[in-house]
């Protein structure tokens, strides 16, 4: 269907979205955008030219680039997180009203608007216009309790982390350990605690509803506590991935082209016999441990699907991919019953029946894909939420294990062998399998969304 098909005829209640550009805030919106689509509503999805979208991969939505002018420095691979969305910030805040403005003066009713939780400046400038805005967080409700908790937790001392204090349990907090704290390394503590402190202010002063892409079987009790803590409602539509409109293509959205070629491979393996490893879109990890999980993968005697995104690789030229071998690997048996891709269909992998379980860095999308499909995971948190997301996997839902701090060969093999063929895997894979049922129940069953659009006509 044409994007603006029957426009023309009637006024139409227009809901504007406003995605951060990174993989793992797309797709949840752009999922949200086809939930509201499909119950009625006109969506227009603005963009930044900064990873910017492909509408033709989207075409019953209308799309609007809002041409932000990001500094280099904050628009390079390289650039330090904590300033890249400070300065995603301060670059998209007059584009982004500007379009707003002129979507205001267009034919349709603008009901609200819905940005990602973390553009705190486009949260100002909506409600500054009287757009009723949501935010939608797309990470847990673990991690938005600590983005609210954030001012406390520097009062009380325990931000910036302290290395006497890594163990001990979160007040208020639990399951978190101070280790667990939600940390960018190689970001200045003061910029991520201002970051933080924007978010929750612009939550607090300027969203009429916060929109959370998780659900009630795995964190019912961490979203009562954030209403509690809340002026406005929250509304849990997750997991968005599994009640999306069914589509031919399962990875519309992505950012870079899947590697297809994986799931034949898969076909030609047993039941649970494969381990998928990707650590999501933006983490990196240095040469050193490339090759140690390399060195430790091969010898773990396990088939595995490694996905090596173009990049990811520090001090490693992007455009070899996947980046040079080390030395020797490439003769040892071990190393031949892996397959490396650039970029995987990951939910298509996650729920193939030669997946036994998913070395992950528990970035948000990813555990939550993994916990859909009932396969446990090997957790490697690498930096933001990941650390909360992996201590629920590990020691509140008991559907993970650790890969461990250091990564080194030996023990990377032997984390791997545990998890396949141990008896830890064994009841962490059949935890995860269990905690399935309840999930499937929650998606089968869920008004959650329903419940949204009621109350954005209502606005
Ligand atoms: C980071 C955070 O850690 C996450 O929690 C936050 O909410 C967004 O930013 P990211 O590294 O992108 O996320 O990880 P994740 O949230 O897991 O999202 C990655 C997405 O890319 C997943 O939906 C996954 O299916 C997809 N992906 C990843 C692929 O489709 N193919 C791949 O090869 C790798």
């Amino acid at each position: 269907m044409a994007p603006e098909e029957g426009a023309t005829h009637a006024v139409r209640r227009r809901v504007v979205l406003f995605p951060l550009p990174f993989q793992g805030h797309i797709s949840p919106m752009l999922q949200l955008a086809e939930l509201l689509r499909a119950r009625g509503l006109a969506v227009t999805v603005l963009h930044t030219d900064f990873n910017a979208l492909d509408p033709a991969s989207h075409p019953e939505l209308a799309f609007v680039s809002i041409h932000e002018t990001l500094p280099d420095e904050a628009a390079s691979p390289d650039a330090d997180i904590v300033a890249q969305l400070l300065a995603l910030n301060s670059a998209c805040e007059a584009p982004f009203r500007d379009a707003l403005e002129a979507l205001l003066r267009g034919p349709d009713d603008v009901a609200c608007a819905v940005v990602d939780g973390q553009w705190y400046a486009a949260l100002g400038a909506a409600s500054g216009l009287g757009v009723p805005v949501l935010a939608l967080r797309t990470d847990s409700a673990a991690t938005f309790r600590t983005v609210l908790a954030f001012p406390r937790l520097r009062a009380s001392g325990y931000i910036p982390i302290k290395e006497e204090q890594l163990d001990e349990l979160v007040p208020e907090l639990e399951p978190l350990r101070v280790r667990d704290l939600i940390r960018v390394d190689g970001s200045d503590t003061d910029a991520l605690c201002g970051f933080i402190a924007r978010v929750a202010d612009a939550m607090r002063g300027s969203a009429c509803g916060v929109v959370l892409n998780t659900f009630d079987a795995i964190e019912a009790p961490e979203l009562a506590k954030i209403q509690s803590k809340l002026s406005c409602p929250a509304f849990a539509v997750g997991p968005l991935h599994k009640l999306r409109p069914a589509r031919p293509a399962a990875e519309h959205g992505s950012l870079h082209a899947p590697d297809r070629g994986c799931l034949p491979w898969l076909d030609a393996h047993p039941r649970r016999s494969v381990l998928y490893v990707s650590l999501g879109s933006v983490a990196c990890v240095d040469r050193a441990a490339f090759e140690e999980m390399a060195w430790g993968l091969a010898s773990s005697g396990v088939p595995f699907l490694w996905v090596v995104r173009p990049g990811s690789v520090r001090g490693t030229d992007e455009a070899l991919s996947p980046p040079p071998l080390p030395d020797g690997l490439d003769e040892e048996a071990g190393w031949r019953r892996g397959k490396v891709v650039a970029w995987a269909p990951q939910r298509e992998v996650l729920a193939h029946e030669a997946i036994g379980a998913f070395w992950t860095h528990c970035g948000w999308n990813s555990t939550l894909e993994s916990i859909c499909e009932g396969v446990p995971m090997l957790a490697q948190p690498c930096f933001a939420d990941q650390t909360v997301n992996a201590r629920y996997v590990t020691h509140q839902w008991g559907v993970g294990l650790e890969v461990g701090e250091e990564i080194e060969r030996a023990r990377v093999a032997e984390a791997v062998r545990t998890m396949m063929a141990g008896e830890e895997g064994d009841r962490v894979s059949q935890r995860a399998r269990e905690l399935k049922s309840p999930t499937d129940r929650c998606v089968a069953t869920s008004l959650a969304i329903d419940n949204l659009v009621q109350y954005m006509m209502s606005l």
